[in-house]
């Protein structure tokens, strides 16, 4: 039977990751079989379950699942355990299931892949949710030499500085008392979803700083639009999407796949 892996979120109709791993096993020659499956969202559990029951072997675990694919891991990848959440869930040989998470190896790859100074430079992270909290610990890994978390909610943010207070240069703080230069803005809120932009001041970047939102679409996103008026070059979050993937399908068959030509072929599509 082909080994079986899916995609579980809800909504997940619009998910990419099906094409995504459908290029990425052409590409290398594995024979798996990727589908989107639509969870309900009071039972995550009961449709991991049926999925396995069916063959399944591993998956994806996006939107609104994420923090119950964690509770659900039998073991958890360190990173996974500081994120506090699993997006990939794999069947190990001894019949476990093991819950890691590759957004934030993910958005490394993909700044590294833009050739985004990361060893020594200023990062300013906007949000303070699940998203922001995934990349913190790569990003420190990386070499950046200070992390600060701007949230609407403030506590929100010296909560989760506090949590990686051990770790590295990171702190808290309202976007009224963000101040710059920083060599990197990252927007993990989710802001761009609604079309806004968080009340940013002005000269936060430094020269050459680059500007990187985790959403992506056809046209640019209100924060890239507002960043390249202030001088900022600018990069939207395709590629942290195809590196997470990347970094998945590599944990399941132990094969990484070439993420150039599917870079451009999404770029294409949008
Ligand atoms: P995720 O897991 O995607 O990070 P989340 O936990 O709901 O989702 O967090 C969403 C983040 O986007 C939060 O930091 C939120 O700010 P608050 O903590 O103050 O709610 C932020 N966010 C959402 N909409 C926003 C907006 N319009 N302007 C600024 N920040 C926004």
């Amino acid at each position: 039977m082909t080994d079986r892996y899916a995609v579980f979120g809800h909504p997940i109709g619009h998910s990419k990751s099906p094409r995504i791993h459908a290029a990425f096993a052409e590409q290398t020659g594995e024979a798996i079989d990727y589908t989107a499956i639509e969870a309900p969202v009071a039972d995550f559990a009961a449709a991991w379950r049926a999925f396995v029951a069916a063959g399944g072997r591993g998956a994806n675990v996006t939107v609104p699942f994420k923090q119950e694919a964690f509770a659900l891991a039998e073991v958890l990848s360190p990173r996974a355990r500081l994120a506090g959440a699993v997006n990939t869930l794999m069947l190990g040989r001894d019949g476990k299931l093991y819950g890691d998470t590759t957004d934030g190896v993910g958005l490394v790859r993909d700044l590294e892949a833009h050739a985004a100074p990361l060893v020594g430079a200023r990062v300013l992270l906007l949000g303070a949710g699940g998203a922001s909290r995934g990349v913190i610990e790569p990003l420190l890994e990386a070499g950046v030499a200070s992390l600060t978390v701007a949230n609407r909610t403030v506590a929100k943010a010296e909560a989760l500085a506090a949590l990686f207070a051990d770790k590295g240069e990171v702190s808290g703080c309202g976007f009224d008392d963000v101040a710059g230069p920083f060599d990197l803005v990252i927007n993990a809120t989710s802001a761009s979803l609604a079309g806004d932009l968080p009340p940013l001041p002005a000269g936060l970047f430094a020269a050459e700083g680059l500007a990187y939102d985790m959403m992506y679409a056809a046209e640019p996103t209100v924060f890239l639009r507002w960043a390249a008026e202030q001088g900022a070059l600018s990069v939207d979050g395709l590629g942290m999407l195809i590196e997470q993937a990347a970094e998945s399908f590599w944990l399941w068959r132990q094969v990484r796949p070439d993420t150039v030509p599917l870079r451009e072929l999404l770029r294409r599509e949008l």
